[in-house]
Formats: structure tokens, C-alpha cells, sequence
């Protein structure tokens, strides 16, 4: 259990910072002890003793402070932390972490850690969409460090888009999962979710309704079961789910360059909705519409089957490849038919027939088909679905670790 698990958490000079605040508070409300450090910057927004009231210990704030380092130094503060929690991290801690730095208490203290890492990313939206910023993130990424958040909404600084501090709750949550080993601790997944865009112009594209919203809630749910996942999206309204690593894409092609590039995986559940074709060729430029011209002709291509892909044997096939067939009729034998085609090993069929409401909707019904034969799941919200699937998928790879 995570009660009485010690989080060190590192305050940086975010305009957030005071959220941190409320992170604490949440945090100990569920049993968890803190230990704070404040950035230089981290100080301007929030006060040592505003912390420390919370917190029930003092701020660390000094490198180079004879009275703390003798009663707890920088190694000590890591070394007594079950997980090491960012919150906000913003653009320049990011840039230190990712480069070694270590000129203040808190980049000093992280490059002396060993615990696992989690960072809530807050800033300016242009800041955040910086190739420098998320280059940064990605480095860490690969070392294993999780992120939440950010989300997207109103800003501080008056602009709108992505770079809002995750909630305090959606923090403490994704560190309580960090701490609390799940069934699918130690394996790695891959999920792909939302529509494909396929561009037609620089203006328009090829799409599809899908909402995005079963694939998102399975990625949540291998990430909560302590899978280290991969959500590979395409654009969609929703946050993106806390404790993914998500690559944002627009086409098939992008969707599958990505896809390969996460293998190996043990787990992958294509749930996107690829357009099944593009057009050949992309206009560079806008078309125009000619007066009383004739409305143009659009070659199409086919695009490629990501889940055929990931499920053809070879060195990097996934242990286990859960596909979905979305069916009008004969749901159970097209979907049977579908599974040996694209060679996975599960498919979710689901009928989506006019008004069953499963596009966009908040809930699905759907017969599981594997090897054995089809089972039938009662009506369930996505998120039930979800956390019913994962609970199955880590039955099915108990004692199989490879
Ligand atoms: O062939 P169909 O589109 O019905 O198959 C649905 C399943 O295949 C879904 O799991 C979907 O994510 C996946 N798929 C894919 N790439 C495609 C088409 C479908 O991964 N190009």
C-alpha cells in the first residue's frame, strides 16, 4: 500500500506553484508523507512557511546551507524519497534534468536520485510546444521518467492551448500509481486511439468521427495497472491520459511510423480508427474552386494496416494483440473472420449498427473472440470496459513473463 510512502517534492517557479500547495494537502489527506524542496524561483511564487504549514516539515530551499546540509543534505532527501514528484516543472528544470545540470538544491538532489520520477509539466503553451521543451521531454521519457499532464485550457498568461499544471488530484494519483506496484508492473504497452487525418490539401483532410474516448480509457487503465504505455493518437478533444507517454499524429503513415518505432511492446491494443485510405497525393497548396469549373477528382491510395503490421510474426510481435472490429452485422463471424486475417490474438467486436450509440458515446458493448471461441460482456462505460479488459489481459500474461 502507498500510505506512509514519502514523496519528495520539488516546487520550481512556476506561476502554478501554488497548486503545489494543494498537491500536498491531497497527498497527505490519502497517507502520504512530503518533503519539499523550493526552487529559487519556486520561492517567488509560494513561501517556505506557507509549505512547511502544510507539509508538517520545513521547505529545503539551500545548496549551500550549513544548517541543512548537516541536518538532511541533498543525497539524504532522495535517499529517504519513495518517489521524486515535480510539480510544477517547469521549461528550465525540464532543461536541467535533461542535461545534468545540477547548480541548486533541487537539480543537485535529482541527478543524485535513483527513486522514480514523476513531473508535471506547467507553462506558457508556446513554451511547452517548443521543440527545445519537448526534445527535453522526450529525454527524460526515455529514462523513465512519467509525466502528467499537461492539459490544455486557459492559461495564466491570458493564452489558451496546452500547459496548464494537471489537477492536484490527477497528480497525487499518478504518483499514488507510481508507488503501489500494479499487476502490469515491469511490462510495456502500446495503444493506438482516436481517427486518422488524411490531408487532402493543407486545408482539408479525410477523417472519421471516432472520439478516441475506449482507446484513451485503455491506455489510462494500463498505465493505472503499471504497464509503462504508449498512446499513440490521433487529433481527438481528449487530455491526454495521465502516466502515458503520447505521441500526437495525424495520418495512418504517421500512426504507423510511430507505432514501430514503440516496439518492442508486450502488450498493443489497436483501438484507432485508421482511415482506411489517403488520398495519392497531398496539393501543396490550396485547392481552388474554378467558376463552373468540374470539382476535382481524388485518387485514393489504401493506407496501411497498423494492426496487421504489429500482429505479423517476428522478433518484436507483441505477446498479446487485441484489435477491434466495429460491425453492422454478423458481428460475431466478420469479427472472427477479422481475427485470423490480421493474425492478432484478441478482437473486441462491437456493433455499431445505427443507435447503439457506440461512436462518440460513453459506453460499449462488445464480444470478446479469441482462439477460444467468442464471449459476450454486458453493456459497460468505456472506462468499465477498460479496466475489465486490462484485468483480463493480466490474467492472460500472469506467470508468463518472458
Ligand atoms: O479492418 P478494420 O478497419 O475493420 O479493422 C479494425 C481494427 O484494425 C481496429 O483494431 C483498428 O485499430 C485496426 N486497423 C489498423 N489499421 C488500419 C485499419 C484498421 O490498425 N489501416
Amino acid at each position: 500500500m502507498s500510505a506512509g510512502k514519502r514523496i519528495l517534492l520539488i516546487i520550481a517557479g512556476g506561476i502554478a506553484a501554488y497548486k503545489a500547495l494543494d498537491v500536498i494537502r491531497r497527498g497527505r489527506e490519502r497517507g502520504l508523507n512530503f518533503r519539499v524542496i523550493l526552487t529559487k524561483g519556486g520561492a517567488e511564487f509560494v513561501t517556505p512557511l506557507s509549505v512547511a504549514s502544510l507539509a508538517g516539515s520545513k521547505a529545503y530551499t539551500e545548496l549551500f546551507s550549513l544548517t541543512d546540509e548537516a541536518e538532511m543534505g541533498h543525497i539524504r532527501l532522495v535517499r529517504e524519497a519513495d518517489l521524486v514528484l515535480v510539480a510544477p516543472a517547469t521549461a528550465d528544470i525540464i532543461a536541467k534534468m535533461a542535461n545534468g545540470l545540477a547548480d541548486d538544491l533541487a537539480s543537485t538532489a535529482l541527478l543524485a536520485n535513483d527513486k522514480p520520477v514523476l513531473i508535471a509539466p506547467s507553462m506558457n503553451v508556446v513554451m511547452w510546444r517548443h521543440p527545445a521543451v519537448q526534445a527535453n521531454v522526450a529525454t527524460l521519457r526515455a529514462r523513465g521518467v512519467v509525466t502528467v499532464g499537461p492539459g490544455a485550457g486557459d492559461l495564466a498568461c491570458g493564452e489558451v492551448g496546452d500547459g496548464r499544471l494537471a489537477e492536484p488530484l490527477d497528480i497525487v494519483n499518478a504518483a499514488l500509481r507510481l508507488l503501489s506496484p500494479g499487476p502490469l508492473t515491469g511490462l510495456k504497452a502500446l495503444v493506438t486511439s482516436g481517427p486518422t487525418y488524411e490531408a487532402i490539401d493543407p486545408v482539408r483532410f479525410i477523417g472519421n468521427r471516432s472520439s478516441g474516448k475506449q482507446g484513451h480509457a485503455i491506455a489510462a487503465a494500463l498505465a493505472a495497472a503499471g504497464a509503462e504505455t504508449i498512446l499513440v493518437t490521433g487529433p481527438t478533444a481528449l487530455a491526454d491520459p495521465a502516466g502515458c507517454i503520447v505521441h500526437h499524429i495525424e495520418s495512418a503513415a504517421e500512426m504507423l511510423a510511430k507505432v514501430q518505432q514503440s516496439l518492442p511492446v508486450d502488450i498493443a491494443v489497436a483501438a484507432a480508427a485508421v482511415s482506411d485510405w489517403r488520398p495519392v497525393q497531398e496539393a501543396g497548396q490550396k485547392m481552388k474552386k474554378r467558376e463552373g469549373g468540374a470539382p476535382p477528382r481524388i485518387e485514393l491510395a489504401t493506407n496501411p494496416d497498423i494492426l496487421a503490421t504489429i500482429s505479423a510474426p517476428g522478433p518484436k510481435r507483441p505477446r498479446l494483440v487485441i484489435g477491434f472490429a466495429a460491425e453492422t452485422e454478423k458481428v460475431i463471424e466478420h469479427a472472427t473472420a477479422k481475427r485470423q486475417k490480421k493474425q492478432c490474438d484478441w478482437i473486441l467486436a462491437n456493433d455499431v449498427s445505427s443507435g447503439t450509440g457506440t461512436f462518440g458515446g460513453a459506453d460499449n458493448k462488445v464480444h470478446v473472440i479469441t482462439a477460444q471461441g467468442a464471449e459476450e460482456w454486458p453493456r459497460l462505460s468505456k472506462t468499465e470496459l477498460a479496466e475489465r479488459l486490462v484485468a483480463r489481459i493480466a490474467e492472460n500474461l500472469k506467470g508468463t513473463k518472458s
